[in-house]
């Protein structure tokens, strides 16, 4: 199977990517914009193989995309290129709206197109895999409640509107033009390669250099981890197995409010990094709480018993063994994170002509 992955260069996308070329025998097609967000250093284990390509293309860009889809002739579609930063959102909706929008229609369009123009065997076979979020449900209220797949979308944030819009373009391209889809919702992911304005790196980094650890409100909101080599496998067990037109809700069956993150992080790194800043006794000194962000959800939970059911997959971590490997992958990774604080992974990306 030749899967064309867009998004690939990000933190879900290059372990999806590191998942098959690692342990199928699949070919992969990485197209990405290279934003701030991509990061081909991340693929740096895999991209040596020939079962690999990458295109330097925008979502956005239509006769691109073509050109992409006519020159590669992919299986299937998995598509997790976006804007994916809630507070950059809300600092500037703009881009969530062209690439989570406007791109998905885009590459809806350009995949149409390329099906519609499959010989039948290979038209039967093709499949187009929406990548989402639980943030297209809302917030949770009560503490038992769970996103099921039938869960009402009310999205809070410009991110997750975004993001919702295009779950109901996916599904309408299915509807309404029969193109077979299919949709995947997942709770919050962590673990190596994770861009460091995100709570669970910023937490690391901020810590081992002796910096607040910044902690909105009470630090109470509530997010279901899911360690991201856990949604890699799930990610590629849906594409291959999947029914045509289904949604299926991805969790890791592990809750946490966001002041407890924090404080077992600070607990992994006093056994991990001992040594510490010149000043600080503990790194739970180091906890600072801010102003709560807008519009910031309470809670999000996921029943992903259809997938279980359906598909056998459940996640291999727990929160625990997640995070242990997390806080261990950094420290023993600190080049890759100080290449992508200082700015230099985009300046001198490798295997990229420009
Ligand atoms: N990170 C999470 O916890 C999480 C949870 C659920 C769902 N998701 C979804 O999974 C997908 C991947 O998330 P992530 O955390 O890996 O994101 P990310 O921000 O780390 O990576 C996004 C990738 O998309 C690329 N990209 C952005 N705009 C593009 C465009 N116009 N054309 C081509 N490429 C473009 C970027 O260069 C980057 O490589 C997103 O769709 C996101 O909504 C993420």
């Amino acid at each position: 199977m030749k899967l064309l992955v867009t998004g690939g260069a990000g933190f879900i996308g290059s372990a999806v990517i590191r998942h098959i070329i690692n342990n199928t025998e699949d070919q992969v097609v990485n197209l990405d914009k290279l934003t701030y967000a991509g990061n081909l250093e991340s693929l740096a284990e895999v991209s040596g193989s020939n079962r690999y390509a990458f295109e330097k293309v925008d979502i956005c860009d239509r006769a691109a995309v073509d050109r992409v889809l006519r020159e590669h002739q992919p299986d299937a579609i998995m598509h997790l290129a976006a804007e994916s930063h809630v507070d950059r959102s809300i600092d500037g909706p703009a881009d969530f709206v062209e690439t989570n929008i406007v791109g998905t229609y885009t590459l809806l369009e350009a995949a149409r197109q390329y099906w519609q123009s499959l010989e039948a065997e290979c038209r039967k076979n093709f499949r187009f895999h929406h990548i989402s979020t639980d943030e297209v449900y809302g917030d949770l209220e009560g503490p038992e409640n769970l996103f099921t797949e039938k869960t009402p979308y009310a999205p809070s944030s410009p991110y997750s509107a975004s993001k919702a819009s295009s779950d109901h373009l996916v599904r309408a391209w299915h509807r309404t033009y029969g193109l077979p889809v299919l949709v995947t919702n997942c709770s919050n992911n962590y673990g190596p390669y994770h861009f460091p304005e995100k709570l669970i790196p910023l937490v690391i980094l901020n810590a081992l250099e002796g910096k607040p650890l910044p902690v909105y409100g009470k630090g109470d909101q509530i997010r279901d981890w899911l360690y991201v080599e856990d949604h890699a496998r799930a990610l590629y067990e849906v594409v291959k197995k999947g029914a045509i037109g289904e949604t299926y809700n991805i969790g890791g069956h592990n809750e946490k409010k966001n002041i407890d993150v924090v404080q077992a992080i600070c607990d992994l790194l006093e056994e991990y990094a001992p040594e510490k800043p010149p000043g600080l006794a503990l790194y739970l000194d180091l906890i600072t709480f801010v102003t709560d962000r807008p519009g910031h959800d309470h809670r999000y939970a996921i029943d992903a018993s259809k997938i279980q059911k359906e598909l056998g997959w459940i996640p291999k971590e727990t929160f625990e063994t997640g995070l242990r490997k997390t806080v261990q992958w950094y420290l023993n990774n600190q080049e890759w994170c100080r290449r992508v604080q200082d700015g230099s992974y985009q300046r001198e990306r490798i295997g990229v002509g420009e």
